[in-house]
């Protein structure tokens, strides 16, 4: 099974909650991954494979979110989806090969962010974390969990410091990390801090009672301003851990490049072998006179023809082939794309059976479709 995380706790030793020692806590959080949007920023790539399934270095996305929460002691995972369920199910399974326990929770028709959180959990007690479906993150769960109980807090968002909040949802708290208001979206002039929400809630459950069930319900515009008005202890958790959104083809590749670097504190690993920093499947034909130079992982069943070179921060997915003399530099190529002679691929991403023609010029910043033509 590829990225199964190594070196966790025993489950059988450390039931319910485990902090990253492999100490146990007691009630360990359920997780719900809100896996239903339709990913139009990264299309046309989510029209091959929804967002939450796209590969990471070969590896299918929430491979990494589900390895961060049992890293956390949190195996009890339902994800909250809607579109194209059943590429996701296939993906993913029931979670037992990464050591979780994963639920589906299928919403007919999208029920929004908090709709589709109360659709898949009730509210009882203890409490849920709810993480968006589209972000690449090491941080630390286990301490939101201590910081939400220490500070009496019902609600918590981790807020993560940006560069430029102006895409985002702000978040402004008080010294205490109180949360005082949501800014959606700044202009410049409307910013007052550089926190944003990072998609990552915890929440007691018996909050989700404030959802109506089956309604169309955003966190962001309907939940969390409801919590406000009833004044609910409400705390934002800043931490300055890796904190990505993966869901526009820049930020898509970006990621693996920032896994490449080691800039993400993650436990899983790509398939295959490494040596000199490049990761190699199976079966992998290389010409004599071709070049890999690392960090990039090959997967099973490439052929590379003579006098290619891939460069730094290039993926190749299964069943990949590169003509002779051509070169390629922080490309991800999905499965089975075969370039011709003498392309040249810089800093794209070409979908899954795309053909490259002999002489083409892809990128920068390029997204090739499944199974498109680049003459
Ligand atoms: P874009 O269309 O590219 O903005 O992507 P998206 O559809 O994923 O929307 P957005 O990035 O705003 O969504 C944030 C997270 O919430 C993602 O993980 C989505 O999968 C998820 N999400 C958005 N809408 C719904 C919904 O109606 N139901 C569920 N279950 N999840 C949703």
């Amino acid at each position: 099974m590829p990225g199964v995380p190594e070196g966790l706790p025993d489950p059988r030793r450390h039931p319910g909650h485990a902090d990253q020692r492999g100490r146990a806590l007691d009630s360990a959080p359920t997780a719900v991954i809100l896996a239903g949007g339709q990913g139009t920023r990264l299309r046309p790539l989510t029209l091959a494979r929804p967002k939450p399934i796209v590969p990471l270095l070969n590896v299918p996305f929430l491979h990494y979110q589900l390895a961060l929460l049992r890293q956390h002691g949190i195996r009890d995972i339902v994800l909250a989806c809607s579109y194209r369920v059943e590429s996701i199910r296939a993906q993913l399974g029931d979670g037992r090969d990464l050591g979780v326990r994963l639920r589906y929770a299928v919403e007919a028709e999208p029920l929004g962010t908090a709709g589709g959180v109360r659709n898949a959990a009730e509210p009882t007690g203890g409490r849920v974390v709810v993480l968006n479906g589209d972000v690449l993150t090491d941080v630390d769960l286990s301490q939101m969990v201590q910081s939400h109980v220490a500070r009496g807090a019902q609600a918590s968002i981790y807020l993560t410091p940006v560069e430029d909040p102006t895409p985002y949802g702000l978040v402004e708290t008080d010294a205490d990390g109180r949360i005082l208001r949501f800014v959606e979206k700044p202009s410049r002039e409307a910013i007052t801090t550089n926190t944003i929400n990072a998609g990552i809630y915890l929440l007691n459950r018996e909050l989700l009672d404030l959802i109506p069930r089956g309604q169309v319900v955003s966190m962001e515009r309907d939940f969390f301003p409801g919590l406000l008005a009833r004044r609910i202890p409400f705390f934002g958790f800043v931490a300055r851990a890796y904190w990505l959104d993966i869901g526009s083809p820049e930020q898509y590749r970006q990621a693996q490049v920032d896994l490449l670097n080691g800039a993400v504190a993650t436990r899983l690993t790509p398939r295959g072998t490494r040596s000199d920093n490049v990761w190699v499947g199976e079966t992998v034909a290389m010409a004599s006179s071709a070049v890999v130079s690392g960090p990039a992982v090959l997967g099973s069943g490439i052929t590379l023809e003579p006098e290619v070179s891939v460069g730094p921060f290039t993926v190749l997915g299964d069943g990949v082939s590169i003509g002779r003399g051509s070169r390629l530099e922080g490309a991800i190529l999905w499965d089975h794309v075969q370039v011709g002679e003498a392309a040249v691929l810089r800093e794209c991403v070409v979908g899954s059976r795309a053909l490259i023609g002999k002489g083409a010029r892809v990128g920068p910043g390029a997204v090739v479709s499944e199974n498109e033509v680049v003459p």
